[in-house]
């Protein structure tokens, strides 16, 4: 069983519109309204795939009550802590291009006290009931809410692993630089999230690999580092496994990181190890799995298992670390505007 906790969850309103004009009255065409939170998502997927998942999540206001109604509506089960502060609503407006302009409110801040509710909320969660058993993992996911200290990441994290949790952070900034020092057991940074927190550019596999044990150096356990279509790397104390499943046309990369996630814990669940080695191996090649079929559905739509390919993945035990990335807008397209499959390991 795993547990997520969001501490700055939202209700994600999606518009469509024609063309955005500033100063304009834009008319809508359509509109949906999705729950929205990082943790949200990877329980989301987890319940998708048949994994038990709670959902720990402050709520507040109209916005927090309707959340917790449409996850429930999916079938998550969901563990709100009532908070004072309103829950945030996020607007995305998508235009024809499939051009996309985020909103995103900072969030109804939390308190100290409803911060000790929300933690006491993941131990009491953590601890199994209802046939779900005890959780393996504490998953603690997305932007700190305003008020709280930088910091309580790495503070949460300690506090669950000390009472024998397994904790995987998803951050960014100096939350996740903080999370490191606590020495968190799995961080899953993007590329860009990677780069912010060793400070210098990306530009290749191996520059991906030094920063990822540079966070090791640090204090991180293992880090999962998510590359979009060139993939993702696996660095741990076993070493270093890299891989890709083919590019695809994303739909919505939202929530893709989400996916890949979940299905590197779905896999791990079974007892892995979490490190690069065999185990890692395996379990990148599933998180790579979820991470395409999320890209391919629309908005955060979490994929299902029919929607999820395995045949493609290609797991590189030792990887061409030179190779420069190659982002899917940069690889060369053949006479027809096609994009052909990557020739080798990420990049071309
Ligand atoms: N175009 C794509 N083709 C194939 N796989 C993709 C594509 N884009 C993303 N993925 C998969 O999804 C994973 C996560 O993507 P990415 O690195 O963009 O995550 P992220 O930035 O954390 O996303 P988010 O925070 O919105 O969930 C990648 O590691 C990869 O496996
Ligand atoms: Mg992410």
């Amino acid at each position: 069983m795993i547990v997520t906790l969001t501490l700055n969850p939202s209700l994600d309103r999606t518009i469509e519109v024609d063309s955005l004009t500033r100063g304009a009255v834009i008319r809508a065409g359509g509109a949906r309204v999705d729950p929205g939170g990082k943790g949200v998502n990877v329980s989301r997927a987890l319940l998708a795939n048949g994994i038990a998942s709670r959902a720990v999540l402050p709520c507040g206001g109209d916005d927090g009550q309707r959340l917790v109604r449409l996850l429930g509506q999916e079938g998550v089960a969901v563990v709100a802590v009532r908070c004072a502060g309103a829950t945030r609503s996020n607007v995305t407006l998508v235009e024809p291009d499939g051009t996309v302009t985020k909103i995103n409110e900072p969030g109804g801040p939390l308190t100290a006290a409803e911060v000790d509710r929300v933690a006491a909320a993941v131990l009491q969660a953590a601890g199994g009931g209802a046939g779900s058993g005890r959780a393996d993992w504490v998953v603690v996911c997305g932007s700190l809410p305003p008020g709280v200290p930088v910091d309580l990441y790495a503070t949460l994290g300690r506090r669950f692993a000390a009472a024998g949790l397994r904790v995987a952070v998803d951050t960014s900034g100096p939350a996740l630089l903080a999370a490191v020092a606590a020495g968190t057991e799995l961080v899953k940074p993007n590329r860009e999230e990677l780069a912010e927190a060793v400070g210098r550019p990306l530009g290749s596999l191996r520059d991906v690999i030094d920063a990822a044990q540079e966070l090791r150096s640090w204090g991180a356990g293992t880090v999962l580092a998510s590359l979009g279509a060139d993939g993702a790397v696996l660095v741990g104390p076993a070493g270093v496994v890299a891989g890709e499943s083919p590019p695809v046309e994303p739909r919505s990369t939202v929530g893709a990181g989400d996916a890949l996630l979940a299905g590197y814990l779905a896999a791990g669940a079974a007892g892995g190890s979490g490190a690069a080695g065999v185990a890692g191996a395996a379990a990148l090649a599933e998180a790579l799995a979820w991470g395409a079929a999320a890209a391919a559905l629309p908005g955060s739509r979490m994929p299902r298992p029919a929607d999820i390919s395995r045949t493609h993945v290609r797991i590189h035990p030792g990887p061409d670390l030179g190779r420069p990335h190659c982002h899917p807008a940069d690889r060369p397209t053949d006479p027809d505007g096609r994009r052909p499959a990557r020739p080798g390991p990420l990049g071309g």
